[in-house]
C-alpha cells in the first residue's frame, strides 16, 4: 500500500490548545462543530464544497477535508461515511484527480439502482454537508520514475475515476510516454470527462483515448463498439506486450481484462469496484453468533457475508469497500469456523482480523464486537 504524506502539518488550533485537557474529544467536537462544521479534535471530516453533474446519472463532488485527514495520492480511494435514514453508511470512492494545492479533492460517483450511498451522494447530499473521510489507500499509483512508462488504461464504467486521476497527473507532467485509455460505457451519455479527455488527446500526441460503447452504436472517430476482447486490444495497442496496464471497473470487467492480459503485458494492476463472481456455497441454516463486547447473541444465516448478516440483524459494524480490500470491517474471532466466500476456504483458528465482508459463518462464532 502506498504511503501518503499528510497534506500539511498545520499547527494545533488555538481553540483545541485552550480546551486541552479539560474536555473529552466528543464533547470538544460537539461544541467546535457549532462554530465550524469540520472543526474536530482529531476526527477526519470533509465538507462538500461543490456538487456538479458529471454525466447521465453521475455527479462530481468537490470535498474540502479538515486538518486531520492524512491525504491520498492520485489513483487511491478513500472511505466516505454519511448518516442515511439514521444509519451510518460507508463506501469507498476513488479520487478522480490529484488533490489541489489548497487540499480540495474531487470524486465522481455513479448512481446505482437501489444503492444507498451513491443515491444519497447524487441527490439529497448538498454543498455544506459533512462526510466522514478515511485515509487514502490502494496501490494504483504512479511512482515518480514511472511517468515515462508506456501505459494502457482500461476503464469499465465508474472505473474511470482512479484512471482519470492518473491521466490528469501524467498530463500535468506533459504526458512523457505513450498512454492509451480505452473507456467502456453502455451509452454515450454515461461517459464522464469526455470533453476533457478529447482535449487532452488533441493536445498530447502521446495520449490516445477510445470511447467504447456496449449499447449505443459508435458514431465518432474516437468511438468503438463491443465488449473487451483480444481483437480490440490488439487493434488499438499494437505494442501491447510493452505496456504497463491498469484495469478498473466492475468485478466481471476486471476479471475479463485479467484473463486476456495476464502474462501478455509488461505489468498488470487491477482494481474491482464490485466483487468478482463467487464460488457457490451450500452452507444453509443458521448459527449462533455471540458478540463479546455488547453481549448480544444472534442467530445468523450461514452462507452469506457476516457483514450483511449482522447489518440485517440491526448491528452496525464498521465497513468500507465491502469486498475485502480496505480492512475496515476486520474484527477478532475468538471461537468458531468461518468461510472465505472468495475462495471457499474455511478457517477455524482464533484470529484478530476476520474480514466480515468476505467471510460467512460455518459454525457458532464468538466475535469481538
Ligand atoms: C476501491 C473502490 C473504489 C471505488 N470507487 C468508486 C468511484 O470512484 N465512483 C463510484 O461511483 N463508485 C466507486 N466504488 C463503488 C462504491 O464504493 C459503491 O459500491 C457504489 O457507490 C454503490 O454503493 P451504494 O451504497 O450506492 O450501493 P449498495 O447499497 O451497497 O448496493 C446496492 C446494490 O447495487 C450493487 N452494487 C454495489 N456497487 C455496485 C457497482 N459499483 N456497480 C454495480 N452494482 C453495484 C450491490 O451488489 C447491491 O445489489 C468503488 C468501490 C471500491 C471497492
Ligand atoms: S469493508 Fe473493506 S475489507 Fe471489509
Amino acid at each position: 500500500m502506498s504511503a501518503v504524506t499528510p497534506i500539511s502539518a498545520r499547527p494545533r488550533s488555538r481553540l483545541r490548545r485552550l480546551a486541552t485537557p479539560f474536555v473529552a474529544p466528543p464533547v470538544f467536537d460537539f461544541w467546535a462543530q457549532r462554530l465550524h462544521p469540520t472543526w474536530t479534535w482529531e476526527r477526519p471530516l470533509a465538507r462538500i464544497v461543490g456538487h456538479a453533474p458529471a454525466a447521465a446519472g453521475a455527479v462530481t463532488l468537490t470535498l474540502k477535508p479538515n486538518r486531520h485527514w492524512v491525504g491520498a495520492l492520485p489513483g487511491q480511494h478513500v472511505n466516505l461515511g454519511a448518516d442515511i435514514d439514521g444509519v451510518r453508511v460507508t463506501r469507498s470512492y476513488s479520487l478522480d484527480a490529484p488533490a489541489s494545492a489548497d487540499g480540495r479533492i474531487t470524486i465522481t460517483v455513479k448512481g446505482i439502482e437501489g444503492g444507498r450511498m451513491s443515491r444519497h451522494l447524487l441527490d439529497p447530499a448538498r454543498v455544506g454537508d459533512v462526510l466522514d473521510i478515511g485515509p487514502g489507500f490502494g496501490d494504483m499509483t504512479l511512482a515518480a520514475a514511472a511517468v515515462a512508462t508506456p501505459r494502457l488504461l482500461l476503464a469499465g464504467g465508474s472505473g474511470i475515476t482512479p484512471l482519470m486521476a492518473l491521466v490528469r497527473q501524467l498530463a500535468g507532467q506533459g504526458m512523457p510516454a505513450p498512454v492509451t485509455l480505452l473507456y467502456w460505457a453502455r451509452t454515450r451519455a454515461e461517459f464522464c470527462f469526455a470533453d476533457e479527455l478529447r482535449s487532452l488527446a488533441a493536445r498530447h500526441t502521446t495520449f490516445d483515448v477510445r470511447f467504447v460503447l456496449t449499447g449505443d452504436a459508435p458514431a465518432a472517430d474516437d468511438e468503438a463498439g463491443g465488449r473487451i476482447d483480444a481483437e480490440l486490444l490488439a487493434s488499438r495497442v499494437p505494442d501491447l506486450a510493452t505496456r504497463h496496464v491498469d484495469a478498473c471497473g466492475p468485478g466481471g470487467f476486471v476479471a475479463a481484462a485479467q484473463g486476456l492480459l495476464d502474462g501478455r503485458v509488461a505489468a498488470l494492476r487491477t482494481e474491482a469496484f464490485t466483487p468478482p463472481p463467487r464460488p457457490p456455497v451450500d452452507d444453509t441454516g443458521t448459527v449462533s453468533v455471540r458478540l463479546a463486547r455488547s453481549g448480544r447473541e444472534l442467530q445468523l444465516p450461514r452462507g452469506i457475508a457476516l457483514l450483511d448478516a449482522l447489518e440485517a440483524a440491526g448491528e452496525k459494524p464498521r465497513s468500507g469497500c465491502r469486498m475485502g480490500i480496505c480492512n475496515t470491517c476486520a474484527c477478532g474471532k475468538s471461537a468458531g469456523t468461518a468461510r472465505d466466500l472468495r475462495t471457499g476456504a474455511v478457517q477455524g483458528e482464533p484470529t484478530q482480523a476476520l474480514k466480515l465482508c468476505i467471510n460467512s459463518a460455518v459454525s457458532d462464532l464468538v466475535l469481538d464486537l
